[in-house]
Order: structure tokens, then C-alpha cells, then sequence
């Protein structure tokens, strides 16, 4: 799977792609990630990204003709089945999407800045808009680091064991169980006694319970 973002701080994304899992999915050829600077796509001397809004009001606007610029050359290199702009007014994601965004083959992720983007970038050139939560960021950065890492890690052969994908909080509409690693025993904190007892049967049971119970406790939206 390939993605490509778009935007103007691409430093703020570089060290964020280039460690742990992101760095060895594409080490390993399952995923390209590759960083834009839409400053590039400028043609002005001063490399303008963007301008003051139509209608007097505060703040600044991204404009079109670099955005368009950079969409259309990548657009000349391969078919795009999503090109999507995180926006705290876009449908809000979660794991059924990054599931379903995981399965396509090119993806295009704009970062907007400052007031927003000109909105014809949205009417004529955008095909989703994705907010990860309902509160404001500086910038689409973040979210469009939040998506992309929850999206490759879900690609077969990005994580050692393909099961824990399966077997993450929100798969199947589950919070995760608990977890527990060595020392069984820590100041008189003892790890439940099923875990050690060898019975898988027993283990997937008692986990099973403890996602419902803890769905119902904390997420009882998700049942
Ligand atoms: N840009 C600013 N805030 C955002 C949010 N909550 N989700 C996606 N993009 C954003």
C-alpha cells in the first residue's frame, strides 16, 4: 500500500514515519509512505501557501493552485482510490475505517492548516474527509500520523504476529483484555491465577469474559 501526504510541515512527520513499526513496514515493501511539501508546488517567489479569505474574516486560508498542483502530478503517476483531507468536521475514524482504508492500494492524505482549506480543494478534489475526534488541532499532522499508523499496522506481515491485530481492542467491538508479563508475582500483586494455569480453554474463556465485562463497564456504546 502507498500513501502520500500532503502538507506544509513535512519535518513535522519525517522522525514520526522513520521510527519503530512505520520504519519497518516500509523497510519491509508493505508500505510506502511518502511526504510532500506543498511548498514545492508553489509557483510565487515568496512560496505562498496561503492568503486571506474572501469575506473579511480572520485567519488564513489555504490556497488552491499549489494543492491542485501536487494532487494532479501524483494523479499523472498512479490511480488514487481515496484522497482524503483530515478536518474536525469530517465523518469521525475509527477501526472499521482504518480497516476498510487498509485494504486499498494508493491513498492521498492533505493536511490542512491555519482556517481551513479554499473549498473548492473540497468540492473538486477530495473524495473523504476524516476527523479523528472532536476536538481542534493546529493542523491535520497529527491526524493524518494517527491514521496512517493505525492503517499499516493492520497490512499482513506489518506486525510479528498477525493475531494481535485480530485480537486489538475495537476488532470485533471488544475492549482488550488484560494483559500480564513476568514477574506472576510484584510487591504482593499477583497475576490471575488462570493465566498460569496452562488451560488454554480456560484462558480464552476467562479473556473473553473480561472484554465483555470491560465493554460494558467502560464502552457500553460499542455492545
Ligand atoms: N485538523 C484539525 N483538527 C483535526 C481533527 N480533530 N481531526 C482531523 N484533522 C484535524
Amino acid at each position: 500500500m502507498r500513501i502520500d501526504i500532503l502538507t506544509v510541515f513535512p519535518d513535522m512527520l519525517e522522525g514520526f514515519f522513520n521510527c519503530s513499526m512505520m520504519a519497518r513496514a516500509q523497510k519491509a515493501g508493505l508500505a510506502k509512505i511518502h511526504l510532500h511539501d506543498i511548498r514545492d508546488y508553489t509557483t510565487d517567489k515568496h512560496h505562498k501557501t496561503d492568503d486571506y479569505p474572501f469575506g473579511g474574516c480572520a485567519g488564513l486560508v489555504m490556497k488552491i493552485e499549489p494543492i491542485d498542483r501536487l494532487i494532479t502530478d501524483l494523479k499523472s503517476q498512479r490511480n488514487y482510490d481515496e484522497v482524503i483531507y483530515t478536518s474536525p468536521d469530517g465523518e469521525q475514524f475509527n477501526q472499521k475505517i482504518a480497516n476498510s482504508l487498509s485494504l486499498l492500494e494508493n491513498v492521498i492524505i492533505l493536511c490542512g492548516h491555519y482556517k481551513g482549506i479554499d473549498y473548492r480543494i473540497r468540492e473538486h478534489l477530495i473524495t473523504r474527509e476524516i476527523s479523528i475526534g472532536d476536538y481542534v488541532l493546529t493542523g491535520g499532522e497529527l491526524a493524518a500520523a494517527v491514521m496512517t499508523d493505525s492503517i499499516v499496522r493492520l497490512i499482513p506481515g506489518v506486525l510479528s504476529d498477525e493475531q494481535s491485530a485480530l485480537s486489538d481492542s475495537f476488532q470485533d467491538n471488544l475492549l482488550a483484555p488484560p494483559v500480564y508479563t513476568r514477574p506472576a508475582e510484584y510487591k504482593g500483586w499477583k497475576v490471575p491465577d488462570v493465566l498460569l494455569s496452562g488451560n488454554q480453554a480456560l484462558i480464552d474463556e476467562w479473556e473473553f469474559q473480561q472484554s465483555l465485562e470491560r465493554t460494558k463497564r467502560l464502552r457500553p456504546d460499542l455492545l
